[in-house]
């Protein structure tokens, strides 16, 4: 495996991500990791990730200095290169003016592997505010920029090689490459990682942790729960029970649709919770939308625990939790954009231990592993649903009247997506209501009714996202079938935002 120190870059999952698809294992583990520590799990390679710190700032996040003689080849990137400059005698200081976004490098020392294969001259992405001024004795320049004359490092001989940019955003004309010659040529890696090692070692991993206790999954009926339970029911058969909590939030035909196939099809053992009205009582006059989702998250756990209580002994909660979610709800590194409700916005007297296979996969790696599992194609491909469901899609506070809008308008928009055949070219499509009236006539009268939002996007992994580009005529059924089937709706527009800046949900 190659591992990755995690600094604190909001990428840094990314570049495990990209190992993972050169067929090698990877993963982020904390930087307070231990020389001896890193030697037990005996990685072929070492990656040091970006981050918004400065090393000679006093709170800098460190590194275990013996991991430098370890003999294993380390890549450090960004604020990992000026890590490593600094460590090994070199010097980190205060840049002029941050230098950020498309740069021109050139190879001045052709004969680095980093660089094997690859063009003297390409452009790379720089993101930092601190520079390397001067580099430990035995390093030796490999690359340079108009703005940096150490624009890459390396120490052959010790296998310690730095670059101030980001190889792991596309941005980066040669960053696969670089990181490919770094896996294989530097690291002598080999490509014999497969999803179903994945499944393997997930199922390895569960039966260990879980022995002959009993876990309970909250399940959504998205991808990600399911694949869950999925991959949990292969590893612990019947010490799973699977609790659905319809909290009023879900989409139209949901949960028939859930209980059908997960417990119809794959025999999972599910309780099916009816929670509409805690819910509804709970978020009764809330409009904040951070405050909306603790609350939905919290009331979930308040419905688990409940529900537990009623069962005998359960020692574990399992959850479909993606890195998305993890990264975005901001780790101890991280910055917090918006709190997922299944990891910030969990109490703190919870009676469960945590499981969550998936925290380390993005979700197009989550289908594959679906597909691995051999579950159905059309629950594999749905599209994502986030947790708080319906209740982050009416802006504001939620009524019943709202909800309604909001469900009877994504029914049909699912509708004509399907019709129009586009249900995998658009990642994500739904509508939200703005909770704003405006001015119609209908008849010969006037109205004065809601608008109905339609957001849809094509996206890889929901870090990024663009709006999708849905044919005019679509779009003008869907909007003429909802100011015609769904009462109090006079308006209805388009999101043509990308995120960033915008988020893929309204709230
Ligand atoms: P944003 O709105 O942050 O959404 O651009 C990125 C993706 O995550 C989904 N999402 C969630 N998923 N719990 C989830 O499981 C949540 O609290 C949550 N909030 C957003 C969103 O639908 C999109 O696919």
């Amino acid at each position: 495996s190659i591992i990755v120190l995690d600094y604190g870059s909001q990428y840094n999952q990314l570049i495990t991500r990209r190992i993972r698809d050169f067929g090698i294992y990877s993963e982020l583990l904390p930087h307070t990791i231990t020389a001896a520590e890193i030697k037990a799990i005996a990685p072929k390679g070492i990656i040091l990730s970006g981050g918004p710190n400065s090393v000679y700032d006093p709170k800098a996040l460190q590194i275990d200095a013996d991991i430098w003689q370890l003999g294993i080849p380390i890549l450090g990137i960004c604020y990992g290169m000026q890590l490593m400059m600094h460590d090994l005698g070199g010097k980190v200081e205060a840049a002029g003016a941050p230098e950020y976004g498309h740069a021109d490098i050139t190879v001045t020392k052709s004969e680095s592997l980093l660089f094997a294969g690859l063009p003297a001259q390409q452009f790379v992405w720089m993101s930092h505010g601190d520079r390397v001024t001067k580099i430990p004795t035995d390093f030796d320049i490999v690359a340079i920029s108009d703005n940096t004359p150490y624009a890459v490092v390396e120490n052959a001989d010790q296998k310690l090689y730095g670059i101030q940019f980001h190889a792991e955003v596309r941005n980066t004309e040669y960053g696969l490459d670089i990181l490919k010659n770094f896996a294989f040529k530097i690291c002598g890696a080999q490509a014999n990682w497969t999803m179903s090692d994945f499944i393997d070692q997930q199922i390895d991993q569960i039966r260990a942790t879980v022995g002959n206790r009993k876990v309970l999954l909250g399940l959504s009926g998205g991808v990600d729960s399911s694949v869950v339970g999925v991959l949990l029911h292969k590893a612990i058969g019947n010490q799973l029970t699977s609790i659905f909590v319809d909290h009023g939030l879900l989409r139209k035909g949901e949960a028939e649709q859930v209980m059908d196939s997960l417990e119809g099809k794959f025999g999972l053992n599910i309780i099916k919770v009816n929670a509409q009205e805690r819910f509804m009582n709970k978020l009764k006059g809330i409009s904040d939308p951070e405050q909306k989702r603790k609350i939905i998250g919290n009331e979930f756990i308040q419905v688990f625990n409940d529900e537990a209580q009623k069962l005998d002994g359960i020692d574990f909660l399992a959850q479909g939790t993606l890195y998305t979610d993890v990264i975005e709800s901001g780790t101890n590194t991280a910055q917090t954009i918006k709190s997922h409700h299944n990891v910030g916005g969990l109490p703190e007297d919870m009676h469960f231990q945590l499981i969550e296979p998936l925290r380390t996969l993005f979700k197009d790696e989550v289908r594959e592993l679906g597909e691995q599992l051999d579950m159905p194609h059309e629950l594999v491909w749905r599209q994502p649903f986030p947790g708080p469901g319906l209740g982050i899609r009416v802006l504001g506070e939620i009524t019943a009247d709202k909800l309604q809008i909001v469900r009877d308008s994504d029914y049909i928009l699912r509708e004509e997506i399907k019709n129009a055949g586009l249900e995998k070219e658009v990642w994500q499509y739904f509508t939200v209501l703005p909770g704003m009236r405006s001015v119609g006539v209908m008849g010969d009268g006037r109205t004065y009714d809601y608008t109905v939002g339609i957001r849809a996007v094509t996206s890889i992994d929901g870090m990024t996202a663009d709006f999708a580009q849905i044919p005019w005529e679509v779009l003008s059924k869907i909007s003429t079938r909802i100011t015609n089937e769904v009462d109090h709706v006079n308006r209805v527009v388009y999101d043509i935002t990308s995120k960033p800046p915008a988020t893929i949900e309204w709230e």
